[in-house]
């Protein structure tokens, strides 16, 4: 009978660890962690912003590379009310011409500021 138990137990931690291990990778394969630019230029610059934003676009805001979008002064490091590139899309300037960006897309904008912009 313990042993019975004993088993039922460790097939019951053993089932739990595999779920939650697919989630994980459910979660990590749609949701890369936000904080970094590469998730941003991914889900936002690439489809919503670099057509406007390419370096050399007379704007002055290039938004391909990390480095680009640094240069262009519109990131203030853990402060969303200087950076005008949380402030644009916060308010629906920005993308120009189009629908605002979701609540999370704006979301991931304010924590990789927030984070200091890694
Ligand atoms: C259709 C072209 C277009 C698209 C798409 C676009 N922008 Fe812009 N953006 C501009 C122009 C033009 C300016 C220059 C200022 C202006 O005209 O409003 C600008 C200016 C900016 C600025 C400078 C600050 C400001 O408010 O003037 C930021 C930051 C910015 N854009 C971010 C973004 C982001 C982030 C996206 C994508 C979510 C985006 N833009 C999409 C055309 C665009």
């Amino acid at each position: 009978m313990k042993r019975f138990l004993f088993l039922v137990l460790i097939g019951g931690i053993f089932s739990c660890g595999k779920s939650e291990l697919a989630m994980d990778h459910v979660s990590n394969s749609s949701n890369q962690p936000k904080e970094t630019y590469e998730w941003l230029a991914a889900n936002v610059f690439l489809p919503s912003c670099v057509g406007c934003h390419e370096p050399g676009a007379s704007n002055g805001v290039d938004l391909t590379s990390r480095e680009g979008l640094l240069d262009s002064d519109v990131v203030t490091f853990y402060d969303l009310g200087r950076s005008s590139l949380y402030q644009s899309v916060a308010t629906g300037k920005m993308p120009k011409k189009a629908s605002k960006l979701s609540a999370e897309k704006i979301a991931a904008i304010a924590d990789w500021i927030l984070a200091g912009a890694p």
